[in-house]
């Protein structure tokens, strides 16, 4: 009997020492990771001072999902607080207290949104860089024109953290992007942004961030590495088990303004139109013929 229980007292130590190394390895491998610096290119962008300029960066700024994320002020707000994960805090971008607007130069905006990456080289976490790569030269100066342009507002936050289990999950869970930085090409030559205009290339430009919810290839589906209780998101192409195809064009402006749909409401909190809103008629047909353009897929093809 006693040697069994001396048995048991040692398949239990080194139980708990496995873990513990574990938990050692992730702390160390995932330090690593976001402390990396990474040599992001310095874009040199110049940013316009003049009202249009300023008017167009606000609304592509409300119309990216900017403001959901960093406050109708700019004044920066907690995107994520859970135990589970760890906090995370989208940053004041004004110049007033707690602001990066106060110490950031027009080099580190274009570092911080394009490439996802901190004045010293480590990534942000969960700013998705991953899309606004993509913004053209001239989008991107008008947007941080914008930023440059509005009252200063005091918010100090505290800066972002992980727990460990939100450490272990950034280890073992790679649906979710905790550093957009990660997936950058960085050294890729800049990909070329279509010209403005209702067309599909136009479209698909403007439809960059739908692909997180609605798939890559935009069939739908449940969203990977989302909470279990979410509504999955439908197939936006002509193929089975879509509902566009007996949509009007007007409809789907009017949905994509409203959340309206056959005489109810979408809740902005799983399909953004409180974004989208903000996108011209001339923007949203361009996003209607792209998505006709898409090859029929089937419900679920993500
Ligand atoms: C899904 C939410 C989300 C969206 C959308 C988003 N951001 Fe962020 N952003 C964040 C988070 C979270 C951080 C900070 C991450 C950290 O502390 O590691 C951040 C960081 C930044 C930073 C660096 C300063 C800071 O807060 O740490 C800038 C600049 C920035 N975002 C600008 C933008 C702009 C411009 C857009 C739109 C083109 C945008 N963001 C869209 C979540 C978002
Ligand atoms: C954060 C996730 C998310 C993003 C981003 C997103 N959607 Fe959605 N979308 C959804 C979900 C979820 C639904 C279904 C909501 C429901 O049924 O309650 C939906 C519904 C829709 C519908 C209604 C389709 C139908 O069959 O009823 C359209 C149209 C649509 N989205 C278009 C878009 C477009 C275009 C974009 C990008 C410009 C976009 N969505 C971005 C999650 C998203």
């Amino acid at each position: 009997m006693k040697k069994f229980l001396k048995w048991i007292g040692i398949i239990l130590a080194a139980l708990s020492g496995l873990i513990i190394l574990a938990l050692a390895v992730i702390y160390f491998q995932t330090e690593s990771r976001l402390n990396r610096v990474y040599a992001a290119p310095v874009d040199t962008l110049p940013i316009p001072t003049d009202a249009a300029s300023i008017e167009h960066g606000r609304r592509i700024f409300q119309y990216r999902g900017c403001e959901a994320c960093h406050g109708e002020q700019l004044q920066g707000k907690i995107y994520l607080d859970d135990p589970a994960l760890g906090q995370v805090i989208a940053g004041n971008l004004t110049r007033g207290e707690g602001g990066y607007g106060a110490s950031f130069s027009d080099a580190d905006w274009v570092r911080a949104i394009r490439y996802g990456v901190r004045p010293d080289g480590t990534p942000l976490l969960f700013m998705p860089s991953t899309e606004f790569y993509f913004l053209s030269d001239d989008d991107l100066a008008d947007v941080i024109a914008y930023i440059k342009s509005v009252p200063p507002v005091d918010h100090v936050q505290p800066p972002s953290s992980l727990s460990l289990t939100g450490r272990a999950a950034m280890t073992l869970v790679p649906a979710i992007t905790f550093i957009p930085a990660e997936l950058i090409p960085m050294d890729a030559p800049r990909p070329v942004a279509p010209e403005a205009g209702v067309t599909a290339e136009y479209g698909e430009y403007l439809t960059l961030s739908c692909k997180v919810c609605h798939g890559l290839t935009m069939s739908g589906g449940l969203i990977p590495g989302f909470p279990s209780d979410w509504p999955p998101a439908p197939n936006l192409t002509w193929g089975a088990g879509s509902s566009l195809p007996a949509w009007e064009e007007s409809d789907f402006i009017h949905f994509m303004r409203t959340g309206m749909r056959h005489g109810s409401q979408v809740d902005a909190k799983y399909m953004p139109w409180s974004s989208y809103k903000f996108m011209t008629d001339d923007e949203l047909r361009s996003v209607w013929v792209y998505l006709q353009s898409l090859p029929p897929l089937e419900y679920g093809n993500r």
